[in-house]
């Protein structure tokens, strides 16, 4: 995927920082109302530009884990009192647990029930017993929309980026859903080019999450918070 790729240093104008206050806030609360006692070591999968982890880390010491050594550099920059280590959410193995585990929307790149039932493993695997695991999906196979959106930002000396982003569900009955961006850049220059960026994400009932989880260990619930995603709040036994 391009975006993680050599366009992974325009992260923070396709999906800038400061909108993440609020959903951060959010998780934040939901991470120490689950955990008792109250989680101090957090760690998330698929952090990309460490967009959430800015605020995150305010509460607790985080770790941050992703495949793109180039969203990790750009994470990195934003936040540099967290420790980054380049891994796939399926197979990382840290031999250690964590007061809890945060998957946001990265979960979205496990397009099989194999590769979304393995970094569910991963999580159970590095989370303590007592603790707690978050799971954001953007959406599960009942809430999935069809649509078109857009966005971008203006950034330092004249860079700018806009997007246009455009959801399709060719085949309701698999396990995936494809998302086409249409992206312009505007360099410092001035100079203009645009980028098609096409993503296959994975897209599961909620039952299906559900058996999952509880097959890797968890006692697992939902709750739809105010953006209307489906969380997935996952106890590990104590
Ligand atoms: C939408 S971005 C995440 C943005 C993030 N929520 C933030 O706060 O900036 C999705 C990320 O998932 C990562 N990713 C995709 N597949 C992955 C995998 N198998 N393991 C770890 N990270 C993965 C990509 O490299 C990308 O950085």
């Amino acid at each position: 995927m391009k975006l993680y790729d050599e366009l992974a240093e325009w992260w923070p104008l396709f999906s800038a920082p400061e909108n993440y206050a609020e959903e951060a806030a959010f998780f934040a609360r939901l991470l120490a109302e689950e955990c008792k006692p109250a989680p101090r070591t957090v760690l998330e999968l698929g952090s990309g530009g460490g967009n959430n982890a800015l605020y995150l880390k305010s509460k607790f010491q985080m770790t941050l884990i992703d495949l793109s050594p180039q969203m990790l550099a750009v994470s990195r920059t934003l936040n540099p009192e967290c420790k980054h280590l380049e891994g796939d959410m399926r197979t990382v193995n840290l031999a250690r647990t964590f007061d809890a585990v945060f998957v946001h929307d990265a979960i979205a790149y496990m397009t099989s029930a194999a590769d979304l039932g393995a970094a569910i493993r991963t999580a159970y695997l590095h989370c303590r017993a007592g603790g707690v695991a978050l799971f954001v999906p953007d959406c599960v196979r009942e809430t999935f929309v069809a649509e078109t959106k857009h966005g971008g930002h203006d950034g330092d000396y004249g860079r700018s980026l806009r997007y246009l982003m455009w959801v399709v569900d060719p085949d309701p009955t698999d396990t995936t859903y494809r998302t086409d961006f249409a992206i312009i850049l505007r360099d410092h220059r001035g100079d203009v080019r645009f980028v098609h960026d096409s993503h296959i994400e994975g897209i599961f009932p909620r039952a299906e999450w559900i058996r999952v989880l509880h097959e890797a260990g968890f006692e697992p619930r939902t709750l739809t918070d105010e953006w209307g995603r489906e969380v997935f709040v996952a106890q590990c036994p104590s």
